[in-house]
């Protein structure tokens, strides 16, 4: 008997509480959420076939991230994170021409040691 009504209680207390999902998080969908929060989507490296000076950049998807100064004018391969397609520019601010990749690339000689900014965004 008592033990009913502590559980009848406690679960009173957890409907009160609505169980406190923001009413905006509840609007948007699990996978925009994703695709906002931060995350690991690029690895750059300086060397040929995935070698050398590693960069791995961490950003929301479609935000344009400029390489820091030890990584600028040095990026020869790359790897996209799994279904994202990634560009990378030969200037910053993600303008001037693109190379755009999705899962691995060597780069072209044209934009080798030329990469200064990158954006990837999903497939
Ligand atoms: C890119 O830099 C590497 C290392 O300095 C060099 O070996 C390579 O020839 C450069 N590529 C181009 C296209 O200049």
């Amino acid at each position: 008997m008592q033990f009913s009504t502590i559980t009848a209680f406690l679960t009173l207390a957890m409907a009160g509480t609505g169980l406190a999902v923001p009413v905006d998080a509840q609007a948007i969908p699990a996978e925009a959420l994703e695709a906002r929060a931060p995350a690991q989507l690029i690895d750059l490296w300086g060397d040929a076939n995935f070698l050398g000076l590693k960069y791995t950049g961490t950003a929301e998807r479609g935000a344009c991230i400029n390489l820091p100064s030890n990584f600028a004018s040095i990026i020869t391969s790359g790897k996209a994170r799994s279904g994202l397609k990634c560009t990378t520019w030969i200037n910053t601010g993600c303008t001037g021409t693109g190379f755009s990749f999705i899962s691995s690339a060597k780069f072209d000689s044209w934009i080798d040691n030329k990469s200064k900014s990158w954006k990837c965004i999903a497939l």
